[in-house]
């Protein structure tokens, strides 16, 4: 396996319900209880399912996180889940905004910002923050532009503890779940930008960046070889153990 850490994160969005995603914890768990391993793997399984997923899969080394929270621990918000209450169930990682949350539930730049703070400031979690542009803006030649503004919103005179990673994944809006995933080495250069912009909002960090948007066994060696590719954040493909499997398998040729 490669020099670099490599980084195997699994997006279930809501693919699979409570049963389906205990299932597959229980199937992972089993696959790779006794293998050694010199990579970080992280399942965001739906909320409901995260307290066994988690008791499952941090047992034999694999994180869980949340695929979404709240920016204020606890109160009147019906619907919501905090982070706080996420890291209590066993969950080391969060996502923040995802591109399915920016454009389907209207999540801002803003939103996006306090969540991060939250999360730093009130937790132990690492947040994984997702950006990303759309199939327009990079139409119009924006998307430096747009990734500049998340970023910035997100990280600009921000305080990080360097104890904890700082993370990014790279999804590109037009690339999630639609088989038309990023050439390799254009998200390189996407992800050589957004190590330029992060290290002139925050000094001495070395961010790892993931690539998302389309991974799957076929494809997920050619961004795993990139320099500035850390590793994948995977939808689609994540949800079945065969293909999931084959994903970590690929990297042993690296
Ligand atoms: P797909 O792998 O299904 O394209 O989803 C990517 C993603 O959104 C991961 O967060």
């Amino acid at each position: 396996m490669s020099q670099k850490k490599l980084y195997f994160f699994a997006n279930w969005k809501m693919y699979l319900d409570y049963d389906e995603s205990n299932i597959l914890a229980n199937g992972l768990a089993e696959e790779i209880k006794n293998k050694e391993r010199n990579y970080e793997m992280t399942i965001f399984p739906n909320a409901l399912s995260l307290q066994t997923t988690s008791q499952t899969l941090n047992d034999v080394g694999v994180n869980t996180g949340i695929q979404n929270g709240y920016w204020i621990d606890k109160g009147g918000y019906t619907g919501e889940t905090s982070f706080i209450m996420a890291e209590n169930v066993g969950c080391k990682y969060a996502l923040v905004g995802h591109s399915e949350r920016r454009h389907q539930f209207k999540e801002t730049n803003h939103e996006v910002r306090i969540k991060l703070e939250n999360i730093l400031n009130n937790t132990r979690l690492t947040p994984v923050l997702c950006v990303g542009e759309t199939q327009q803006e990079r139409a119009e030649d924006k998307t430096l532009e747009v990734l500049e503004a998340q970023l910035r919103a997100a990280y600009d005179s921000l305080t990080w503890n360097k104890e904890r990673d700082l993370i990014i994944a790279y999804e590109p809006v037009w690339a999630i779940g639609t088989g038309n995933a990023c050439e390799p080495l254009d998200a390189q250069i996407q992800h050589e930008r957004i190590k330029k912009i992060v290290n002139q909002l925050i000094s001495d960090i070395k961010p790892i960046i993931l690539y998302g948007g389309s991974v799957n066994a076929e494809n997920s060696f050619d961004y795993l070889k990139q320099e500035d590719i850390s590793g994948v954040l995977v939808g689609g493909a994540s949800t079945k153990l065969e293909s999931w499997l084959q994903i970590i398998k690929n990297a042993e040729k690296l």
